[in-house]
């Protein structure tokens, strides 16, 4: 009888850990879309190397049904385990049973699904909401009761992060009636759909005149509106006030430059934390908590913002 059927705990023998580590992991990613996401695969590679572990990378090019036969595929050869890093919320229930009938822990990466919480091991990520909520404060404090019209650059539809940031951030500015969201679209967490979209905000607000702040819900799609922004002659992080999340190296240049106020940050290290929980569950079954929460610390202009971007410039962004 395999070691595995050995064990007590049920869930370990429901994803039927084998090994005292993972050998082999797939890693279904969403594609490369923001520098944010491009960190986060060099981070995950570096350490599946560190530790030996032989990983299996699937670019899915933001399609949720590439991810679906990628995580097929990754069943199909066995692998120990899977980490997903899901593009939308729904509409996984039936490849996650098929991994679990399989016997193969799923560790999902930086975004949630709404599927019952048994058919993955646990999720790495932040408090998604908590992180639009930080945003939303930042900008109470920041305009201090003036009249504020923000327009709003709202990540990919579907996405947990799309949903959860918009209602953090709405739940940041709920006490202050002089802060309005006038317009609210996506920008699908890109630079160049940002800056696309500021620029019709732009066009269809007086040119920007009539706007205050804007909120994107990831810097890169906050680069590009900066750029629109400039383009139309105004001051980006003076005459429109731009508070954004992940705190990438780019948006640390904005900010030295003067041209974003804040970032919330978003590690990009989901791996580091997603393999030692795998290690200690194939050792001994230890189970992890469902969710493994990483940290969301806020940076503004007075936090060395020149420093910060010489920090990471190097690490894979
Ligand atoms: O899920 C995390 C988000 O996805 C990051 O904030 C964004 O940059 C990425 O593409």
């Amino acid at each position: 009888m395999p070691m595995k059927k050995l064990l007590t705990s049920a869930a370990f023998i429901a994803f039927g850990a084998s090994a005292a580590m993972a050998q082999t992991v797939g890693f279904s990613q969403i594609g490369s879309e923001s520098g944010w996401r491009a960190a986060e695969t060099t981070l995950t590679k570096q350490q599946a190397e560190e530790r030996g572990i032989d990983l299996k990378f699937s670019d899915a090019q933001q399609k949720q049904e590439n991810q679906i036969a990628a995580i097929r595929s990754f069943i199909a050869q066995g692998v120990d385990a899977i980490l997903l890093a899901p593009v939308v919320a729904t509409g996984w229930d039936s490849v996650l049973e098929e991994a679990k009938e399989a016997e193969i822990p799923v560790v999902l990466l930086d975004r949630q699904v709404d599927s019952d919480k048994s058919l993955y091991l646990t999720a790495v990520g932040s408090d998604l909401v908590h992180e639009g909520e930080v945003a939303g404060q930042w900008l109470v404090d920041a305009v201090d009761g003036a009249e504020c019209r923000v327009v709003e650059l709202q990540g990919t539809t579907g996405s947990s992060p799309a949903i959860d940031r918009k209602t953090g951030f709405e739940k940041g500015i709920a006490g202050a009636d002089n802060i309005e969201i006038v317009r609210s679209q996506t920008g699908d967490f890109t630079r160049a759909q940002g800056k696309e979209v500021m620029e019709s905000f732009l066009q269809a607000e007086g040119g920007g005149a009539d706007i205050c702040a804007l909120y994107a819900h990831n810097d890169d799609m906050a680069v590009g509106a900066i750029q629109a922004i400039k383009e139309a002659g105004l001051k980006p992080g003076e005459d429109i006030l731009i508070v954004s999340i992940d705190a990438v190296p780019d948006i640390f240049q904005a900010m030295a430059a003067g041209e974003a106020n804040a970032t919330v940050e978003l590690t990009p290290n989901m791996a580091g934390p997603a393999f030692d929980a795998l290690k200690a569950y194939m050792a001994d079954g230890t189970e992890p908590a469902k969710f493994i929460q990483t940290e969301s610390k806020l940076y503004t202009q007075d936090d060395d913002p020149a420093g910060e971007y010489e920090r990471r410039k190097d690490l894979g962004y």
